[in-house]
């Protein structure tokens, strides 16, 4: 392939990805390996939010989205997963601070101040290990239950926090909000 070839390809891609980062970021596992393809460029870093739908996410699920170049994941958690983040007592974490930017104050890392809902049923979490910016797996993974970056042995439990390992803080839950029953708006 010439270089001018490759270029197009690249232009192409990008036109594909300004579009859909215009209007909703549609639902399904397929997103992250797409969007993740893509150089990143400054016009689609600069789109400081985006609405994801959610429409269609079953409880057990996440999608990953990418947010101003870096991973977010939405998870929809099962009624284990939020028993689970609510039974643990607060001086077991390494973590005591929430780490949400929707609430003021450094309030305490409980499983309800994580959450985008009061129910607890909706976690949005920037998807990047606070050890040394690794992207950690998820769908139960790890000894919590949660996430576990490999990259140096980072465990999260089921609300995003920080368990065990070096990463010195919880998963940061971003600006995020429903703007309907099923969009989520980022930013
Ligand atoms: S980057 Fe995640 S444990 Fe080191």
């Amino acid at each position: 392939m010439s270089h001018a070839d490759d270029h197009e390809g690249t232009r192409r891609d990008f036109l594909y990805y300004a579009t859909a980062g215009a209007g909703a970021v549609t639902a399904g596992a397929a997103i992250w390996p797409l969007v993740n393809q893509m150089n990143p460029s400054a016009d689609v870093q600069a789109l400081a939010s985006i609405r994801v739908d959610v429409d269609g996410l079953e409880p057990g699920t996440q999608i990953t989205v990418k947010w101003l170049g870096k991973p977010v994941f939405i998870r929809r958690r099962t009624a284990k997963e939020i028993e689970a983040g609510r039974a643990v007592e607060l001086d077991s974490l390494p973590d005591p601070i929430a780490r949400n930017g929707n609430k003021s104050g450094d309030l305490p890392a409980t499983d309800e101040n994580r959450t985008l809902d009061e129910a607890g049923e909706w976690l949005v979490q920037m998807g990047v290990c606070t050890h040394l910016g690794c992207v950690p797996i998820g769908d139960g993974a790890g000894d919590f239950g949660g996430w576990f970056c490999p990259c140096h042995g980072s465990h999260y439990d089921t609300a995003g926090r920080i368990r065990k390992g070096p990463a010195p803080e919880n998963l940061p839950v971003p600006l995020a909000e429903f703007v309907d029953e099923t969009t989520i708006k980022l930013g």
